[in-house]
């Protein structure tokens, strides 16, 4: 199935078939980026599953992932390509052996080319998906260059020529907005903020992802999720954490959720020692956490309704 031809219909059926549980937010904006051939820019929070996103359209398509882990000081050299000097030093100590003169020509040829992501993308024979990741991460002047390159992927290098591409890759940018982003980038882009999951697309999460649990139990963690998520952390547990969450729960034995068992359980769902101590406290406290967090999902609401 060709990208620009595909229906929303039948691209929300692939993503639920890989596991990913579109709502009509992600559902949208996906379908558009390919439908319009445009990059994809998610945004969200840590562990909301952008990152997946590329992952997931590579395997729907059944076409190669191309990933680029954008940090700081990476630069055209590593993104783009560059030349094997060592096996150039090698080949021109060989040839002075023999008494020859290397020309540039030789030296600066296919065979010295270190291809990396952006231009591997270009040249790709199937159209790929391009993933650049965590692109606020790197510094504003390789954002500049990102700009360029996502205008016409065409690249031209001195010793070689242009290089266009055959096929626009499908391209899917992340950023955890460490650092705003340039207009011109966010205006090439189809724009897409991933929020924390509703009560209700968690727990479709949860089973699909962890198959093996109990609806009850999905359910609990879901709702539990939903309302830590409600107090006042350093940092919220993500997707991730809830479904390390529901599978630590699963190796307990564990058939429902009590005060006791989150207290004990409370590290896999929060990552520093004041979240969990604040969880802890909550779910000793009389009347405890569990109880008051199942009952106030009964709103199974919006996401952050019962933030703050
Ligand atoms: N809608 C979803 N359906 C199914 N699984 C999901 C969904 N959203 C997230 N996940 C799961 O949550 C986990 C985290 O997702 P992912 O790595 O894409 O997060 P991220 O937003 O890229 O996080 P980070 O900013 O830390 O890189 C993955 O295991 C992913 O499969
Ligand atoms: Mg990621």
């Amino acid at each position: 199935m060709e990208a620009t031809e595909v229906s929303m219909e039948w691209l929300r059926r692939a993503f639920e078939r890989d596991g990913y549980i579109m709502d009509q937010d992600i559902l949208v904006s996906v379908y558009l980026s390919l439908r319009l051939e445009k990059p994809l820019l998610v945004e969200g929070a840590p562990g909301v599953g952008k990152t997946e996103i590329a992952k997931v359209l590579a395997r729907v398509f059944g076409t190669d992932l191309i990933r680029l882990q954008c940090y700081e000081g990476l630069d055209e050299n590593k993104a783009l390509y560059e030349w094997d000097y060592q096996k150039q030093l090698l080949r021109i100590q060989l040839l002075r052996e023999s008494g020859e003169v290397p020309a540039e020509s030789d030296l600066f040829s296919e065979e010295y080319l270190l291809e990396r992501p952006l231009l591997r993308a270009i040249r790709a024979k199937r159209r790929p998906v391009l993933l650049i990741d965590e692109v606020d991460k790197c510094d504003p002047e390789f954002e500049a260059f990102l700009f360029e390159v996502l205008s016409d992927f065409t690249v031209s290098i001195p010793e070689l020529g242009t290089v266009r591409t055959r096929k626009v890759p499908i391209v899917v940018l992340t950023s955890n907005n460490e650092r705003e982003l340039s207009d011109g980038l966010r205006r090439r882009c189809v724009y897409l903020f991933i929020e924390f999951p509703s009560v209700e697309k968690e727990l479709r999460i949860v089973r699909s992802r962890v198959p093996e649990v109990s609806a009850r139990l999905a359910a609990d963690v879901a709702r539990i999720v939903s309302a830590v998520r409600g107090m006042d952390l350093r940092k919220q547990p993500s997707i991730a954490e809830t479904l390390d969450w529901t599978r630590a729960l699963l190796a307990l034995g564990a058939e429902k959720v009590d005060d006791a068992l989150l207290a004990e359980t409370a590290s896999v769902l929060l990552k520093s020692r004041d979240d969990v101590l604040a969880l802890r406290r909550a779910a000793t406290e009389p009347g405890g956490f569990v109880t008051a967090a199942l009952e106030r999902a009964g709103d199974a609401g919006k996401p952050g309704s019962r933030r703050g």
